[in-house]
């Protein structure tokens, strides 16, 4: 498959949800996207803790519930969309500390922007770019997080390497993210569509832990994890689809 033409389907997509012209699940078959927020482990407080606008109802976890987040940290979300877990994290960082969201489509940048103005936050800075080729310094970043991103990457272990490179030393990383356990089938692993729902590109989990390792981390281990069903999937795939939280460090 083009990698282009998969990027530039998926930042499409997304663009349409910034814009609010789409929803994650068409408007009429689930549940709206705060329903999908709690779905996923997001708390009531949580939710009415952010701009109303920055809950997508995109993620598959709550990350920075499980970072323990400290006052004065510098935390990096991959994939940020509208910046719901970057003004959770805002609010756990304190004004000492600074949040940066990246995302590469625009209208989810723009969207963010807007959103942290109105809203007063100014300890979150929202920036342009791919998770393969981070607009960020290196050895920046004290925790990355990410809410159903990394899937979405045609090179698992750029996006890996780039984290690793941007983190200090000791740093960490809490990622949400799905991955596959049992055959995919060969049609869907090539739907544009699929990749978009964050399916298509979801990697076995074995080879998403070791490919973690492989770009440098150390004690990779899974914090959680649950079967992914808070959408309508392909019934070929029920059961095959597994929501994680992985945690690990960049040794000091
Ligand atoms: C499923 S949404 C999750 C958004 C956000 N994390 C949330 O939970 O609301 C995926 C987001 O990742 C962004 N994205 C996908 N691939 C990316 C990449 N390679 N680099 C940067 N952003 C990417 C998309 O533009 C989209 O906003």
């Amino acid at each position: 498959m083009d990698d282009e033409k998969i990027s530039q389907f998926i930042k499409d997509r997304y663009g349409k949800i910034a814009r609010g012209e789409e929803t994650f699940c068409c408007p009429t078959c689930g549940p709206t996207p705060g329903d999908q927020c709690l779905a996923v482990g997001y708390t009531p407080e949580d939710l009415a803790s952010v701009p109303e606008r920055a809950i997508l109802g995109v993620g598959c976890g709550n990350p920075t519930s499980l970072a323990e987040l400290r006052e004065g940290e510098t935390v990096l979300d991959l994939g940020a969309g509208a910046g719901i877990d970057v003004f959770l994290a805002a609010k756990r960082v304190g004004k000492q500390g600074r949040v940066i969201g990246v995302d590469m489509t625009a209208d989810m940048v723009a969207k963010g922007m807007a959103l942290a103005r109105e809203h007063g936050f100014s300890n979150v800075d929202f920036r342009l770019g791919e998770i393969e080729q981070l607009p960020v310094a290196a050895a920046t970043v004290d925790v990355i997080i990410s809410n159903c991103v990394i899937n979405l990457t045609r090179d698992k272990l750029a996006s890996f390497r780039e984290a690793y490179r941007v983190l200090k030393p000791g740093g960490r990383i809490l990622i949400s993210d799905l991955v596959t356990e049992g055959e995919i089938p060969d049609d869907v692993r090539k739907s544009f569509v699929a990749w978009a729902d964050c399916l298509a590109g979801a990697m076995d989990k074995e080879d998403y832990l070791r490919t973690i390792r492989d770009a440098g981390f150390e004690e990779v281990a899974i914090v959680s994890q649950r079967p992914y069903e808070s959408q309508e999937i392909d019934p070929r795939l029920k059961g095959k689809i597994t929501s994680v939280n992985v945690r690990a460090v960049k040794g000091s």
